[in-house]
């Protein structure tokens, strides 16, 4: 594996490869089961492997936790060496000081859910997957569908600025009691680890009301808030929305319906999501 903190100098390393498939798994490191499952699926599918760790700044809110998020570079870039990767990217910087002075905007896709709590948040993920997508130029990149509104943003970027880079999707690790993993769960006290396991049981809750046929969205949700109540916790939101369009649904009928939660457990924010309906099937 070559460890690699220079755009140009990837771009000219990657150079050799361009008959091969390339995929790109973009992290901010800190690397858990989850990112490890982004790499086997990367690696199921392509020839070479780039994983990329760049803790992004524009992508974190003035009140966010940008300069304490967790950088265990040497124990990443071990992991990273031990499933396979070929390249680890792992620039210092990718913009000035100042900052890019042309970014993405996003626009309605981010006005709900995470959007509507940590402004400017999706702008800046747009800004820095582009730029990911633009040095390294892999044929597919795998995003985790815990961030299911950041991979519908970049789904969506890509398609409307016509990147050419298939996304792949890779389905949520979660732990043996249904946590799903995240790199900010080390934040959590032993007390606050046993409490986060309450926003998959609410979500499972859901699904199981909605198999035996419940179809209001509001129903379920309202008794996913009383279950978040009973452990002495709050939703930031627990909606269901479309998972195409992130449209809000309050009657689940023939759209592919996933509700989404996010909650605080002192300062560390949990989000976590599940489909509740698949779309019907096309005759
Ligand atoms: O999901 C993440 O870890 C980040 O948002 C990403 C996609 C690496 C962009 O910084």
């Amino acid at each position: 594996m070559k460890v690699i903190e220079e755009a140009s100098w990837l771009r000219h390393e990657l150079a050799a490869f361009r008959h091969e498939r390339i995929a790109l798994v973009p992290t901010m490191g800190c690397l858990h089961e989850g990112h490890i499952s982004l790499i086997h699926q990367a690696k199921k599918l392509a020839d070479v492997v780039v994983v990329s760790i760049y803790v992004n700044p524009l992508q974190f809110g003035a009140n966010e936790d940008l300069a304490h998020y967790p950088r265990p570079f040497a124990e990443d870039a071990r992991r990273c060496q031990a499933e396979g990767v070929n390249f680890l990217f792992h620039p210092t910087k990718l913009y000035d000081d100042a900052g890019p002075a042309v970014t993405l905007r996003v626009a309605a896709l981010a006005d709900g859910l995470c959007g509507a709590h940590r402004s400017g948040h999706f702008d800046g993920v747009a800004t820095v997957v582009n730029l990911l997508l633009n040095i390294v130029q892999p044929d597919l990149a795998v995003f985790g569908e815990k961030d299911w509104q950041q991979l519908t943003i970049i789904r969506r970027m890509v398609h409307d600025l016509c990147l050419p880079v298939d996304v792949v999707a890779a389905p949520i690790a979660r732990e043996a009691d249904g946590l799903a993993m995240s790199s900010r769960n080390r934040y959590l006290s032993t007390t606050q680890r046993q409490q986060a396991t309450v926003l998959n049981q609410v979500l499972c809750q859901m699904h199981a009301q909605c198999q035996h046929g419940e179809q209001q969205t509001g129903v379920l949700i309202d008794a996913g808030r009383c279950l978040l109540h009973q452990h002495g916790l709050d939703a930031e939101y627990l909606e269901v929305r479309d998972e195409n369009t992130l449209q809000a649904i309050t009657t689940i009928g023939q759209q592919p319906a996933r509700a989404f939660i996010a909650a605080r457990l002192g300062n560390t924010r949990l989000i976590d999501t599940t489909i509740l309906r698949e779309s019907a099937p096309c005759n």
